[in-house]
């Protein structure tokens, strides 16, 4: 059940708390729900580029291409490091980039949140607007490594989003005393 007992204000640390993980993995609900319990901003990385470049990340993708997408992904990153107090969901793929993974890593709270494929398969199915669901399977085995070394990892499985949230300031408080 929804506590909310955690919502009490906590300014002990202002390094920014952000989600990551492969792509319908909740990262946007249970970051909204973290900025809620933390009063804080929050941040989702494909809302600011989409308003950035004027059009949806589908037609960044068709226009542009997927190497504009990185490189406005990566130009967001490091605007965002250098901010504090912020509460960020992640595009899939933006930490994958070793130099974006180290500077969000180096300025703030990291979680990758881990679904497992059957959950993905189910949820990318219901999915219309995701550039590379297509070929996710070989994506998620690709990117294997480069959320491994994110060394905070939450499993969501069997977890409703409340939870995660709670779950997730829970570690991000005692992590940062
Ligand atoms: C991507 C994931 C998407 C979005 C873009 C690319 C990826 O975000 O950034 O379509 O490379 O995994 P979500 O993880 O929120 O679907």
């Amino acid at each position: 059940m929804w506590s909310g007992a955690l919502a009490i204000p906590d300014d002990s640390s202002t390094e920014n708390i952000v989600i990551t993980g492969f792509m319908a993995s909740g990262k946007t609900t249970v970051g909204r729900l973290i900025a809620s319990l933390t009063e804080r901003r929050f941040v989702d990385t494909d809302t600011v580029i989409a308003d950035r470049a004027g059009m949806s990340i589908a037609q960044i993708f068709e226009l542009k291409g997927e190497a504009a997408f990185r490189a406005l992904e990566q130009e967001l990153c490091r605007d965002l490091a250098a901010e504090r107090n912020l509460v960020i969901a992640t595009g899939g793929g933006m930490l994958v980039n070793d130099e974006s993974r180290a500077l969000m890593l180096e300025n703030g709270f990291v979680v990758c949140l881990d679904t497992p494929p059957e959950l993905i398969r189910a949820r990318l199915a219901a999915a219309t607007d995701r550039p590379l669901a297509g070929d996710w399977e070989a994506l998620y085995a690709k990117r294997r490594a480069a959320y491994a070394a994110i060394p905070t990892h939450v499993d969501t499985l069997d977890k409703t989003p409340e939870q995660l949230a709670e779950e997730i300031v829970a570690r991000w408080r005692s992590a940062s005393r």
